[in-house]
């Protein structure tokens, strides 16, 4: 089964192809550069350029994979969470597509696709715990098979990407700075600075990070800042430290409630950042478990895990009526997929 994959949940337009679970091509537009200038995702801005960029890149990608579009099987697209505006764009070529070429369609929840998406190139143990650092999320997921993922605790305020974006911000670093932060902090002084390791006296699996962001902050204004300044690397090995223990503290907790699982995996944006891949591995190995994260190329977000969560699961036969609806953040994406 060959299936077409599309994304455009964010900022990033990515299409890719995937047969029998194998990736044969992928390509990807970002718009980094056009936000960088706002210094963070305006909403209208990124749902035209995936306008504007959709269309070339399907083009592309079949040039690519030197096939013709008769030859797609099933056609993927991440339905939500994400912004609206810009799932709507990726949808409604979707859908379209599959009409036209009278294929099957089927709406992909992003979240489950990032966790997923570390099966591209080998075997995803289940049961397993999952992990989502992006931008806009940080959730625990309890992972029972590829159809049958359950959230356990997610941020009640901030991402934890969100975080390192808007610090970066107000230090002049300019977005997203989730890796220069990180690149920062490997130079810096932890103890520098007293960040508070936040929402960890609680018996849940929710996070909290407007309170770290908020004190963070404050010593940013009141150092006054800048990429230049002495105390910056400082600041930023604080910060990738608190919210890398933060996040260790709650999955510690979250392999406790279900001993049954060894297998961690790790996606979104944020696992990249060293120290927090460090230490949820030193997490996982004192259990003699281990921590999967996604290579770093499926890490962000890209046509690749959408099109092999689409080839997973059409495999089991799920699919959607064309009328599915795109889902906004914040908003709970409805169980709605048909078996054929
Ligand atoms: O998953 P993603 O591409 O987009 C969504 O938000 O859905 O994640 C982007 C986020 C940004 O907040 C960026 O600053 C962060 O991932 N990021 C990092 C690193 N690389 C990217 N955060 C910390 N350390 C990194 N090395
Ligand atoms: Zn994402």
């Amino acid at each position: 089964m060959l299936c077409l994959g599309i994304e455009s949940s964010c900022d990033d337009t990515g299409l890719a192809l995937v047969e029998d679970g194998r990736l044969i091509a992928s390509v990807l537009a970002s718009q980094a550069d056009r936000h960088a200038l706002f210094g963070g995702v305006v909403p209208e801005l990124a749902s035209r350029e995936h306008l504007r960029y959709i269309g070339p890149l399907f083009d592309s990608l079949l040039e690519k994979a030197h096939i013709g579009a008769s030859a797609i099987d099933l056609v993927a697209v991440a339905r939500g969470p994400g912004l609206l505006g810009s799932l709507l764009v990726g949808a409604a070529f979707a859908k379209g597509l599959a009409l036209g070429l009278e294929k099957p369609i089927l709406g992909i929840n992003h979240l489950h696709a990032h966790l997923l998406a570390a099966g591209i190139g080998r075997e995803l143990r289940f049961p397993a715990l999952g992990l989502v650092i992006s931008g806009g999320h940080t959730e625990i997921y309890r992972m029972e098979a590829a159809d049958s993922i359950s959230r356990l605790g997610r941020t009640l305020d901030d991402a934890a990407g969100e975080v390192f974006d808007k610090i970066g911000n107000l230090c002049g670093l300019s977005y997203p700075a989730g890796r220069a932060i990180d690149e920062l902090a490997c130079r810096g002084d932890r103890a520098e600075f007293a960040l508070p390791h936040p929402y960890l006296r609680n018996d849940n699996l929710d996070f909290s990070f407007s309170g770290l962001k908020t004190a963070a902050a404050r010593y940013a204004e009141s150092c006054g800042l800048d990429p230049d300044h002495p105390k910056l690397a400082d600041l930023c090995a604080a910060l990738n430290l608190a919210i890398a223990d933060t996040l260790c503290v709650k999955i510690t907790r979250a392999l406790d409630a279900n001993p049954d699982i060894d297998t961690l995996y790790v996606a979104g944006g944020v696992a990249a950042n060293s120290l927090i891949r460090k230490k949820l591995d030193g997490v996982m190995r004192e259990r003699q478990g281990e921590m999967i994260a996604a290579a770093p190329e499926f890490c962000m977000d890209n046509g690749a895990m959408i099109a092999y969560s689409g080839w997973l699961l059409g495999k089991s036969g799920y699919r959607h009526e064309l009328d599915f609806e795109a889902i906004p953040r914040g908003r709970t994406i409805p169980l709605d997929m048909a078996t054929r």
